[in-house]
């Protein structure tokens, strides 16, 4: 501080009425209290300097010139003072430097300087003395002392510190800080000497990640605060999981390898993948230098899979409540799986002449089929009226089975990702006796003669009952002896008169009905 020469006037002025300006110093720094040595006049000089403390009477500090030139003149300080003392005259204004300060001199300094001829000046200062306070110490709810790195403590928990500092004159303030940031200036004085601060975090963030929390003490702002700071390790959460590639169909039975990475977690995330609520093994875990976590699933979806949830899940384990997920509802693409049976009737086999069927195909598919076909016996079939086959959709009718459509039916259905062939369903067609085309119709026979007429038909079921009768436009008789086996029957004939000739009709009945149409024997006299 420069004191000017407009303010030495004034200083004197105070002196009178015992103000005074004033200094300000620390424990243990220096201090140079200031005092104008200088003559009013340019034939004049400072002949004794002397040093007064507060109310005593001895001086602390004298310089005695009245024997000759103030630079040589002798100086003496009081034994309180001891060697730290030192008048300099060099500069203007002159000061006393104490160094280094005790905390005794705080007080009232009085400077006079007597001239050899101009009257004596006084000059006053009050010098406070600040005493630093101790080093703050910090320490857990357990009351453990804190310094430097600690925990790991978990994201989303809360954190109390608590700061205390003793001594300290004027008694300090004690703040927390984070960097530049005030966190907390409520701090209390818990004794006459100790203050303490303590403070509270409800909830960890994960940007308090390696923060440095400084714990601050300052009674001036001459000296730097005493402090005390920590560097807080936190387990964090992961941030990020994402599943590559993402939410494309799959085809069944193809093995398709899937990345799911997670990031922000510390320590590094643990990665698990789920198929609905099961856990899918073997899974291919690594974790990069930035704590990216990565996962590789090896995955052969199968058909089932469609419209299962495919989850990746994402935790880090110290954390309870820190899963995070992505996943989607997988969309498996096979080709059609085509089942065929009879809609109508309960069994193939009981389908009988007449009866109208329906085929019924049953596709699973995905994506959906762009087309359905249908074979019998292998070769392609379509709508065919005249044939009475008629073709809807995923339904086939057989309009009045006949013997012709005995026989295997499947339908085929197909989709990008393949053709689906159904099961075979054979069509066996039960039907009423009919006539077994080439045999012989015609008998030559004379009279008296017996003749043995054979009948064979074709039916199913094969158990005939068969039934015999003569005509002729004369005589009709149903009084036949025949034989008969399944489906085969031989009549013993023997004509008597030229009545006899004429028609024998054979017709057999099963399960199914009678034969629509009986089989026809001529019997005609021999020789004709
Ligand atoms: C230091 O503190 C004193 C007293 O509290 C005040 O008068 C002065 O302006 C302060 N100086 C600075 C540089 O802040
Ligand atoms: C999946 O990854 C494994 C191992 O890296 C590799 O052998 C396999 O060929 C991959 N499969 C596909 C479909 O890319
Ligand atoms: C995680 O990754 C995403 C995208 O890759 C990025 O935006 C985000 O900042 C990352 N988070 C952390 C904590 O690394
Ligand atoms: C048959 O398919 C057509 C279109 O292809 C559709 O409009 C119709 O409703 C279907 N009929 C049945 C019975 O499923
Ligand atoms: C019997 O024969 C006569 C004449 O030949 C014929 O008109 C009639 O329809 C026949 N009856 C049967 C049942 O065949
Ligand atoms: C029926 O015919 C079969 C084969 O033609 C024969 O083995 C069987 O003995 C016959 N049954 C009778 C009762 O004649």
């Amino acid at each position: 501080m420069n004191i000017t020469d407009h303010m030495i006037l004034w200083i004197w002025i105070l002196t009178s009425v015992k103000a005074s300006i004033l200094y300000t110093a620390v424990v243990r720094g220096k201090v140079a209290l200031p005092c104008d040595i200088s003559s009013p006049s340019a034939d004049d000089s400072a002949a004794l300097i002397l040093w007064y403390k507060d109310d005593s009477a001895q001086p602390i500090y004298t310089l005695d010139a009245r024997r000759g030139n103030v630079d040589h003149a002798h100086q003496a300080s009081s034994p309180e003072l001891e060697s730290r003392a030192y008048f300099n005259m060099i500069n203007r204004p002159a000061f006393l430097q104490l160094d280094p300060v005790k905390e005794d001199d705080a007080g009232e300094y009085r400077c006079r300087v007597d001239f050899h001829k101009a009257r004596t000046v006084n000059t006053v200062i009050t010098l406070k003395v600040i005493v630093p306070s101790g080093e703050p110490v910090i320490t857990d709810s357990q009351g453990q002392k804190l310094k430097g790195l600690i925990g790991p403590v978990n994201e989303g928990d809360s954190l109390e510190l608590t700061c205390q500092v003793a001594g300290g004159k004027p008694r300090p303030s004690l703040t927390w800080w984070r960097e530049y940031t005030l966190l907390d200036d409520d701090y209390i004085f818990i004794s006459e000497d100790v203050v303490k601060n303590t403070l509270k975090i409800t909830e960890l963030k994960r940007h308090d990640l390696l923060a440095i929390l400084t714990c601050q003490a300052s009674n001036n702002n001459i000296t730097v605060p005493s402090s005390c700071a920590v560097t807080l390790d936190l387990n964090v959460k992961p941030v990020e999981v994402k599943i590559h590639p993402y939410q494309r169909p799959l085809s069944a039975d193809s093995e398709v390898n899937m990345t799911c990475t997670s990031n922000g977690s510390r320590p590094a995330a643990k990665i698990t993948w789920w198929k609905g609520k099961k856990q899918l093994q073997h899974a291919r875990e690594s974790i990069n230098r930035a704590g990216v976590s990565t996962s590789m699933l090896t995955f052969v979806p199968s058909v089932d899979d469609n419209g299962k949830f495919l989850t990746c899940r994402a935790e880090n384990p110290l954390i309870s409540n820190s899963v995070i997920e992505d996943g989607w509802k997988l969309q498996i693409y096979f080709p059609p799986q085509v089942a065929l049976h009879l809609k109508n009737l309960p069994i193939a086999g009981e389908i009988q002449e007449g009866n109208d069927v329906y085929l019924e195909c049953s596709i699973r598919s995905n994506p959906w089929i762009h087309s359905i076909s249908w074979q019998f016996e292998g070769m392609d079939i379509k709508t065919n009226l005249v044939s009475g086959i008629m073709i809807t959709n995923q339904t086939l009718v057989i309009q009045s089975v006949q013997l012709s459509h005995k026989g295997h039916f499947t339908c085929s259905a197909s989709n990008d990702e393949g053709l689906g062939v159904s099961n075979k369903i054979y069509i066996n067609v039960k039907y009423a006796p009919q006539c077994q085309t080439e045999q012989k119709t015609t008998f030559g026979v004379a009279k008296q003669e017996t003749v043995r007429v054979s009948c064979s038909l074709v039916a199913d079921p094969a158990d005939v009952t068969f039934s015999w009768m003569f005509n002729s436009s004369t005589k009709q008789s149903g009084d036949i002896r025949y034989s008969s086996n399944k489906t085969h029957s031989v009549a013993i004939y023997t004509p008597k008169t030229d009545n006899d000739y004429g028609t024998m009709l054979c017709w057999g009945i099963n399960d199914v009905g009678i034969q629509r149409k009986p089989c026809v024997f001529t019997i005609l006299p021999a020789g004709v």
